[in-house]
């Protein structure tokens, strides 16, 4: 067979087309292993009982995300069933309310309101919004932040009242928490977080 011959050509782009096929179905199953929950980058939904906190790797020079100890949320250890429904309950709020049409989560979305990857560690919560709402804990200011974000404004651009309820505020702030113990590679550079023994 010659480079003169249309069936060199034809054979060339069947074969190679075939070997990318391939190559293409093993990075989708290998990305897909990686970003499941539980996967190498990402935990599992029942970190949401944990502590979330970063610490600077000298070497990567960035902050990598640090599973602590138990830290109950809202006062309640969830099962992994019930994690992972709060987290969809969490999502279909998220997807109903068009939050990305403003926020960014992992990057994507609207440049209108804060990157929501890292908000749980978010010092403001305990700084501005806890004397603000009077809130006892991280997650309470958070929760009531979201059912009235027009009545606990901190900022020129105001979130408005998305008529969010009670049980959906506290699975969006599940889902925040889980989201901000991704490991997104140093992704937002210069995020706040709450300072912690392992800073
Ligand atoms: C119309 C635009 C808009 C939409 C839609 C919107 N937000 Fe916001 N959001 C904002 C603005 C503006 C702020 C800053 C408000 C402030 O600090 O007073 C904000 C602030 C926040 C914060 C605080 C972030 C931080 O750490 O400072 C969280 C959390 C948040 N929004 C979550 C959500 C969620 C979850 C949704 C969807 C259910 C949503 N937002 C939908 C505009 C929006």
């Amino acid at each position: 067979m010659d480079a003169s011959d249309p069936a060199f050509w034809r054979a060339g782009a069947i074969s190679s087309t075939l070997v990318m096929l391939v190559v293409l179905a093993f990075l989708t199953v290998d990305s897909l292993a990686t970003i499941k929950p539980g996967g190498a980058n990402v935990p599992h939904y029942n970190v949401i009982n944990k502590e979330i906190s970063y610490e600077f790797d000298s070497v990567a020079s960035r902050y990598r995300p640090v599973i602590g100890g138990e830290q109950l949320l809202f006062g309640r250890r969830y099962s992994a069933e019930e994690a992972e429904n709060t987290m969809r309950l969490g999502k279909l709020v998220i997807q109903s309310r068009n939050c990305m049409n403003c926020h960014t989560f992992f990057g994507n979305g609207a440049y209108y309101a804060p990157d929501l990857t890292k908000a749980w560690l978010d010092p403001a919560w305990q700084q501005m919004w806890m004397p603000m709402t009077q809130a006892t804990s991280r997650e309470e200011a958070i929760a009531m932040f979201l059912m009235n974000p027009d009545k606990y404004p901190t900022w020129r651009r105001q979130m408005p009242n998305l008529g969010i309820t009670r049980p959906e505020a506290e699975a969006v702030v599940a889902y925040l928490k889980w989201m901000s113990a991704v490991e997104t590679n140093g992704f937002p550079i210069h995020f706040g977080h709450i300072q912690t023994n392992n800073k």
